[in-house]
């Protein structure tokens, strides 16, 4: 055999990375404290050292979610490694799932329930739409499901959805109660253990500003009986909370062995942003991100744009959708953005393609200057970008 494939050219010019203001809904951009983190040396993923940063991680992740769950540990992966763990270890084929779809994520979960086999109902509601207690209760009561879902930061609708007593009505039902804060952990408050969340997850791009790639994920010790309890094995090897807790020290066994090959900078790159999160301060990060959307939502206001999320208590602070102004190309207005001003905002996703707009402004992105920046380079599309005929 011989060489027939020849190297390609492209491989031969320097990598570029151009900057661009990431103002959309994730990643957003990484502080240069983080950066330098994932920058360093790397070390064995099952080098002593890296266990502390590990378990550091797992301190830093317990502070952030509110929680003492030992279950506690950082996927090797998105927010999406993240759903499908909490989905494939406490669900088992043929199982009952109840899911809140009002956006995405929803439907994103209801689909990977689905592939693994469960029998899945869904409640839905127009993007944005919120669920009461009394119809969730209903639901659980009529469904009887092992768990439900619900996003609490909807980064497709813009809606920080309210989860106060839902995870009382989930163990009064024998359910579990799994939560999707990818978008709005650091950004809007959420209590894991005050609320009985049962599973709550995260990722490192929103507002923990982190290179995307890892995803923090809690589990209780009602969701630690159900997933160690079961008579088949989950799905995935890789998410195995079988192995994964062994991993992060979590399951008392004297070593930890080899299961898979951690994102080691991935993981010095979270430390570090939870440090600067708890350096900070919960609170503080919260009333922050909640001060610099109502100045940008004011902003949004003034210029004549109408918010997507009417109810100012139910926004997210971390990423705003703005109704597509009348007659206006929202593609088109994207494009000039990211042309004119090298910034990104985005449409809407999934049930919310065509409805809105987005802007987030998360963690270090999270300034008054960037929302004038943001506001400014709405203006300007709204002036340039012609009207398309209706
Ligand atoms: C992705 O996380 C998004 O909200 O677009």
């Amino acid at each position: 055999s011989s060489v027939t494939i020849p190297p390609p050219e492209c491989m031969l010019r320097p990598l570029e990375v151009p900057f661009r203001y990431l103002f959309g809904p994730g990643p957003s951009n990484v502080p240069p404290r983080v950066l330098a983190a994932g920058g360093r040396g790397i070390i064995g993923h099952l080098h002593p050292e890296m266990y502390e940063i590990m378990n550091d991680i797992k301190k830093g992740i317990q502070y952030a979610f509110q929680t003492q769950n030992n279950m506690t540990i950082a996927m090797s992966g998105s927010g999406h490694a993240a759903m499908e763990c909490a989905v494939f270890n406490t669900v088992e084929p043929g199982e009952s799932v109840l899911v809140a779809v009002n956006g995405i994520w929803g439907e994103r979960v209801a689909e990977i329930a689905e592939r693994m086999g469960a029998n899945v109902h869904i409640m839905v509601k127009a993007p944005g739409g919120v669920f009461s207690n009394e119809e969730i209760e209903k639901a659980l009561a009529k469904h009887k499901p092992v768990l439900f879902f619900l996003t609490h930061g909807e980064s497709s609708a813009g809606l920080a959805h309210p989860v106060d007593g839902i995870g009382d009505l989930c163990r009064k039902h024998n359910t579990l109660f799994l939560v999707d804060a990818v978008a709005s952990l650091g950004a809007s408050p959420i209590f894991m253990d005050q609320q009985n969340i049962d599973i709550l997850y995260t990722g490192s791009q929103k507002a923990l500003n982190a290179p995307p790639g890892t995803a923090p994920i809690s589990f209780n010790e009602r969701a630690c009986q159900k997933m160690f309890n079961r008579k088949t094995k989950p799905v995935s090897y890789l998410f195995d909370m079988a192995h994964l807790s062994n991993y992060w020290g979590n399951d008392g066994q004297p070593a930890r062995l080899y299961h898979h090959t951690g994102p080691v900078s991935g993981f010095f790159s979270l430390r570090e942003s939870l440090a600067i999160l708890v350096e900070k301060g919960l609170e503080e990060s919260w009333r922050h991100h909640r001060e610099v959307a109502g100045y940008l939502w004011k902003g949004l206001e003034d210029m004549g744009l109408k918010l997507f999320i009417q109810n100012k208590d139910l926004r997210l602070p971390s990423v705003t959708t703005i109704s597509i102004p009348e007659g206006y190309n929202w593609r088109e207005m994207l494009q000039y953005i990211m042309k004119h001003h090298n910034m990104e905002m985005t449409g809407g996703l999934g049930p919310s393609t065509g409805m809105v707009m987005r802007l987030g402004l998360m963690g270090y992105n999270c300034q008054k200057t960037n929302a004038d920046m943001a506001l400014a380079a709405l203006a300007d599309a709204l002036k340039n970008c012609k009207k398309s005929k209706a």
